[in-house]
C-alpha cells in the first residue's frame, strides 16, 4: 500500500480543518437557527456550547487521530481498544449520511449562483426555490456538486484538499467581510444587530428545551465533531504540532466566520421585513435572502458574491465528508484512492436522491444526524477518552504543546464529567424533538 500522506505544513492542517468546519453550517444554518430561536438568546447558548463542549471534544478527536495514525476505525484498534472501533464507525456513517443531503444543498447553491447571474429568482423567490430544491433540477445540481467534490478528493490530501482549502478559506473571509461592510449601509442594520446581539433571557428560559439541543447540535456540526473527520485529519499530522493551539485556532476562526455571516444576514433580513419569516424549514434562508437580493440596490452582484461564498464553504466541507469514508475503504481494503472516491461518491449520490426529491426527507436526514447520531458519537468519544482509554495514551495531548500536564488533567476531568452530562441532556431533548416532528408528520 502507498505510504500515508501527511500535511505539508502546520498551516496546511489548519486550513483543511478550518475548511471542514467552515461550511453551510456557518453561513446558512447558523444565522437562520439564531433568527428562528430568538436571536441573541440562542447565540449565548451556542457560544457556550462551542467553547465549553465543542473545543474539548475537538481535542478528543485530535488525540485519538494523532495517536492512532490510522483511519478513524482502525485508530481505536491501534490504541489497543478494538472493541471501541464502532465509535469511529458511527462517525464514518454520519459523514456518509450527511454528505448525501449536504450535497443536495450544495446543488441548491449552484442553482442560486446561476440564478444570481440570470436574475431568475428576483421576480418570485418562493417559486424559484420550489423549482430548484426538489425534482430534476435538484438532482442534476446534486450530481454536479458531488462530481466536484469527488474530483478534489481524488487528488489526495495535499494536492487536492490542502490546496483547495488554502484558496477557498481566505476567499470566504475576504468576501464575507466585504458583504458585512456593505450590510452596514442597509436601513434595517441597527434593528438587525440589536436582535442578533442583545439577549433576551426570558426567551431563553421559555424555550430552553428547544434552544439547547439546537445550539449543541449546531456546535458539533459546525466544528465537524462526531463525524470522525477530525480523527482522520489529525492522523495526517506531525508529532510536534500543538493540538490545543491548533484546536483553538480552528475553533476561533470557525466562530469568527459564523459571527461574520450573522453580520451579513441580520441586516439583510431586517432591511426587508425582520426575522419573522426565518423559522420554517431548510428553504427559508434561500427564499428570504433571494427575496432581499431582489429588492436591494446592487442585489444581483451581492447575491452572486454571497452564493459564491456559500459554494466555497460547502465544498471545503464536503471534501472532508468524502475523505473519511474514502480513507477508510481505501486503507482497509487496499483499493486505489481515486477509484474509491468515485465509487463512494456515486453511492452517496444515490443515497442523496431521496432528499433531492423532497425537502421533508432532507429535514429527516438532517435531524437524524444533528439530534441523534452526533450526540451519540460525541458521548461515546467522551466516555472512551474519559473512562476507558489508559491515561498514559492521553499524554498525547501535551506532546508538542506548551500547555503542560495540568492542562491535560483538567481536560480529562472535564471530558469525564461535564461533557457526557451535557451531551446526555442534549440527546434526550433531541430524540424528543425528533419524536414530536415525526408525530406532526414533518418527515413523511
Ligand atoms: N462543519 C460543516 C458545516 O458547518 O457546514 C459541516 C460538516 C462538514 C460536518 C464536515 C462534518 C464534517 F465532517
Amino acid at each position: 500500500m502507498a505510504e500515508r500522506e501527511t500535511w505539508t505544513s502546520r498551516a496546511g492542517f489548519i486550513f483543511a480543518a478550518v475548511g471542514s468546519a467552515v461550511g453551510l453550517g456557518n453561513i446558512w444554518s447558523f444565522p437562520f437557527q439564531t433568527a428562528a430561536n430568538g436571536g441573541a438568546a440562542f447565540l449565548v447558548v451556542y457560544l457556550a456550547a462551542v467553547f465549553l463542549i465543542g473545543f474539548p471534544t475537538m481535542l478528543i478527536e485530535f488525540v485519538i487521530g494523532r495517536r492512532g495514525e490510522q483511519n478513524p476505525v482502525a485508530a481505536f484498534k491501534k490504541l489497543g481498544y478494538e472493541q471501541w472501533s464502532f465509535t469511529g464507525g458511527i462517525g464514518v456513517f454520519s459523514s456518509f449520511v450527511t454528505l448525501a443531503f449536504y450535497s443536495v444543498v450544495g446543488g441548491w447553491v449552484l442553482s442560486y449562483i446561476v440564478g444570481s447571474v440570470t436574475g431568475a429568482y428576483f421576480g418570485d423567490p418562493g417559486a424559484y426555490f420550489g423549482a430548484v430544491s426538489a425534482g430534476p433540477t435538484a438532482i442534476a445540481a446534486h450530481a454536479v456538486f458531488m462530481a466536484i467534490t469527488i474530483g478534489i478528493v481524488a487528488f489526495g490530501v495535499t494536492d487536492g484538499i490542502e490546496r483547495a482549502t488554502k484558496f477557498m478559506i481566505p476567499a470566504i473571509i475576504v468576501l464575507l467581510v466585504g458583504l458585512a461592510v456593505w450590510a452596514t449601509t442597509l436601513d434595517g442594520a441597527a434593528a438587525g444587530y440589536s436582535y442578533y446581539l442583545s439577549p433576551d433571557f426570558s426567551t431563553l428560559a421559555k424555550n430552553f428545551g428547544s434552544i439547547v439541543p439546537a445550539a449543541m447540535g449546531q456546535a458539533f456540526f459546525t466544528l465537524s465533531l462526531g463525524f470522525s473527520v477530525m480523527i482522520a485529519y489529525a492522523s495526517y499530522l506531525g508529532r510536534d504540532d500543538s493540538l490545543p493551539a491548533d484546536g483553538s485556532a480552528i475553533v476561533v476562526i470557525n466562530t469568527i466566520v459564523a459571527l461574520l455571516a450573522g453580520f451579513v444576514v441580520f441586516p439583510i433580513l431586517f432591511a426587508t421585513g425582520g426575522a419573522g419569516g426565518a423559522g420554517g424549514g431548510p428553504g427559508t434562508a434561500f427564499v428570504a435572502l433571494a427575496g432581499a437580493f431582489g429588492a436591494l440596490p446592487a442585489g444581483q452582484i451581492i447575491g452572486l458574491a454571497f452564493f459564491v461564498v456559500l459554494l466555497f464553504a460547502a465544498l471545503s466541507s464536503s471534501i472532508s465528508l468524502l475523505e473519511v469514508p474514502v480513507a477508510y475503504v481505501s486503507e482497509n481494503y487496499g483499493y486505489g484512492r481515486s477509484t474509491t472516491a468515485v465509487a463512494m461518491g456515486t453511492v452517496i449520490f444515490v443515497v442523496g436522491l431521496l432528499p433531492a426529491l423532497g425537502t421533508n426527507y432532507l429535514t429527516l436526514y438532517n435531524d437524524v444526524v444533528f439530534k441523534f447520531l452526533l450526540p451519540i458519537a460525541v458521548l461515546l468519544l467522551a466516555l472512551f477518552v474519559g473512562w476507558a482509554a489508559d491515561r498514559e495514551a492521553m499524554d498525547e495531548l501535551g506532546r508538542g504543546s506548551s500547555f503542560g500536564e495540568s492542562f491535560t488533567t483538567v481536560w480529562l476531568w472535564w471530558v469525564r464529567t461535564v461533557v457526557p452530562i451535557a451531551v446526555v441532556v442534549t440527546l434526550y431533548l433531541g430524540v424528543k424533538a425528533i419524536y414530536t416532528s415525526f408525530q406532526k408528520g414533518v418527515y413523511f
